[in-house]
């Protein structure tokens, strides 16, 4: 941990911003205003992915920005990931570049296999499109996007203790990133044990618990509690508790208010002895 907190350390050597904006279900249409909001609030990182059907717009929105003078290139992390029915290792530098394409962006800074699992070339998410998923040639593409500096940094998302280190066992470029959803009501802190010992950095994403599932995590009982203790609201304790954990957070908002509060989780901490309650949260992955 770095900086405050602000920064996390990949085994790349790159410091990826700790909180990020989500931008899965953001619609293609709203998506812009929510990227060009939040990098005047200050964030510096936006999580991306070519199956969120947005990544046009936060290009449009990005270009706009750099155009403006309100950021630079080099001073935002862009995250995106490559989806299940473009893992064919011929498939996967065609995926980046169009992504790169809708970004209006020469390279990304972290490239993820969304997740380990396959789909036919070019066809929906269901279940008899599914093929057999083979993560070491799909790896080896990637790390190919990695030598070309097309993708700064390479990992992987949704991935659980067992897949990763199975990859972990055959990659020559381990990867920098798993990207899981991660909560005080989903702590996964197994996997994360796992990460840390690997140097494998875990990034949560739904950290205020995913869209339908929110009450779970800011109308938990001890989350409150501390957030009352503190005079922080339970988004902005759930969000510190990820940081003082270890994991960069990524939550999703379209409403300016929500995005500056979600922002605000630098310059104070959840103390030792109230840390130590979140232990003792009911953790269930959906409710
Ligand atoms: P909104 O966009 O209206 O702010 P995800 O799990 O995909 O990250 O989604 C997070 C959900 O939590 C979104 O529906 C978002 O809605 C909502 N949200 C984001 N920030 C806050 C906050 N500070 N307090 C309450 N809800 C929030």
């Amino acid at each position: 941990m770095e900086e405050g907190f602000r920064f996390f350390k990949l085994n790349t050597g790159a410091k990826i911003p700790s909180l990020g904006l989500g931008t899965w279900a953001a619609a293609p249409d709203v998506v812009g205003d929510a990227i060009a909001a939040a990098v005047k609030v200050g964030y510096r990182h936006i999580d991306c992915a070519q199956i969120y059907g947005n990544e046009k717009g936060i290009g449009s929105a990005l270009k706009k920005l750099f155009d403006d003078g309100v950021v630079k290139r080099e001073d935002l992390w862009i995250t995106s990931k490559l989806w299940c029915n473009n893992h064919l290792p011929e498939d996967v530098p065609k995926a980046l570049d169009r992504t790169l394409q809708d970004l209006q962006l020469d390279y990304v800074d972290l490239y993820l296999i969304h997740w380990p699992v396959s789909i036919k070339k070019g066809s929906d998410a269901k279940p008899e499109n599914l093929t057999r998923p083979d993560i070491p040639s799909t790896w080896k593409a990637m790390e190919a996007l990695y030598d070309s500096g097309k993708a700064r940094a390479i990992g992987v998302s949704n991935f659980s203790l067992k897949k990763l280190g199975d990859l972990l066992e055959i990659a020559c470029i381990p990867p920098a990133v798993n990207q899981v959803e991660c909560h005080p009501a989903w702590q996964q802190t197994k996997l994360q044990a796992f990460c840390k010992s690997k140097g494998v950095h875990l990034s949560g994403y739904s950290p205020l618990g995913s869209a339908k599932n929110t009450h779970r995590v800011l109308q938990n009982p001890i989350v409150n509690t501390v957030a009352e203790k503190l005079g922080k609201s339970p988004a902005q304790v759930a969000l510190r508790w990820g940081l003082q954990m270890g994991h960069s957070v990524l939550p999703k908002s379209a409403n300016e208010a929500r995005l500056k509060e979600n922002f605000d989780i630098f310059d104070w901490c959840v103390p030792e002895d109230l840390l130590a309650k979140f232990p003792e949260i009911e953790q269930s992955l959906v409710s």
